[in-house]
């Protein structure tokens, strides 16, 4: 199967209150990870691939290996650029093979948030590729990009809805209280903005900084009308965490497929979890 854009399944998601997760690649057992995960729960998801891990891996490797995820499972993923920052990086991956873009101009006036994110809009369209915008911004620390959690403001629900109106985008970023990283403490979450905006567009509301929010939250918030989740930092973790114990159990171990093995089993240890958490499974 070749790579869908999200209104492959995020239509579906929103009418029948599950979400599907976006499962960040950072490189090649990211990616089998997520994708093994995936086909033992019969899951459609979404591979968000931040411009930092696309400098890292370079675009022809990040859309091969997508390819070649989406080919051998025969399920629904869409590659999905995130937080993508202008229109060029945007238009960059579309022609690369993304089937999926998100537009992230939260940093923009409100005004020149809607222009700009229009623009992806029309593109991206013409070519079936599909577009995530972002409004309000979500605190925390992604790639090179810091927002102080008291910088980070949440959403409008009337702006909210208004941005949705003029863009068109086919999934709404809304600042609700989430952040990227792990948490301090437990997030704040406001279902009641989530459900105000998602009550009055048709399509639903993304979740991001997914990782480290409490199960029941998860579910929550998916009642309230979020259809899709970001997760990353989770995985970093599981990965990272593994190698380190391998490591620390024998200092002669070189082959780094002895380290790389179990850390891909407990990255896709922690996507079964989450597939099943947000009700996707057998949605494929
Ligand atoms: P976490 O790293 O907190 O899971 O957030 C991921 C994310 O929102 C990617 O856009």
């Amino acid at each position: 199967m070749a790579l869908v854009s999200m209104n492959e399944f995020l239509p579906k998601a929103k009418a029948n209150k599950f979400a599907v997760g976006q499962f960040n690649m950072n490189n090649l057992e990211f990616a089998q990870a997520i994708v093994e995960a995936a086909m033992e729960e019969k899951s459609p998801f979404i591979y968000g691939v931040s411009e930092g891990a696309l400098k890292y891996m370079g675009i022809e490797f990040t859309v091969a290996i997508a390819e070649a995820a989406a080919k051998k499972s025969g399920l629904p993923i869409a590659l999905h650029l995130d937080h993508g920052s202008s229109f060029e990086v945007a238009m960059k991956c579309i022609r690369a093979g993304f089937s999926s873009v998100m537009f992230d101009g939260s940093h923009y006036s409100f005004e020149e948030n809607i222009r700009l994110t229009k623009e992806v809009v029309k593109a991206a369209r013409a070519m079936g590729v599909s577009v995530e915008g972002e409004l309000g911004t979500i605190g925390g620390v992604e790639d090179d990009i810091s927002v102080d959690e008291s910088d980070a403001n949440l959403a409008k629900p009337e702006e909210a809805i208004r941005f949705y109106e003029e863009t068109g985008v086919d999934c709404l970023a809304i600042a609700v209280g989430t952040a990227h990283g792990m948490y301090a403490g437990e997030p704040n979450i406001r279902f009641d903005i989530i459900e105000e905006v998602s009550k009055a567009i048709p399509v639903p509301v993304v979740l991001h900084g997914g990782s480290g929010v409490p199960d029941e939250m998860i579910k929550k918030s998916i009642l309230a009308g979020v259809g899709k989740i970001n997760v990353n930092t989770e995985n970093q973790v599981a990965c990272t965490e593994t190698i380190r114990q391998v490591l620390a159990k024998d200092a002669k171990v070189y082959d780094p497929r002895k380290y790389l093995t179990p850390a891909r089993e407990a990255m896709k240890a922690v996507v079964r979890e989450k597939i099943q958490l947000f009700g996707s499974s057998n949605q494929a």
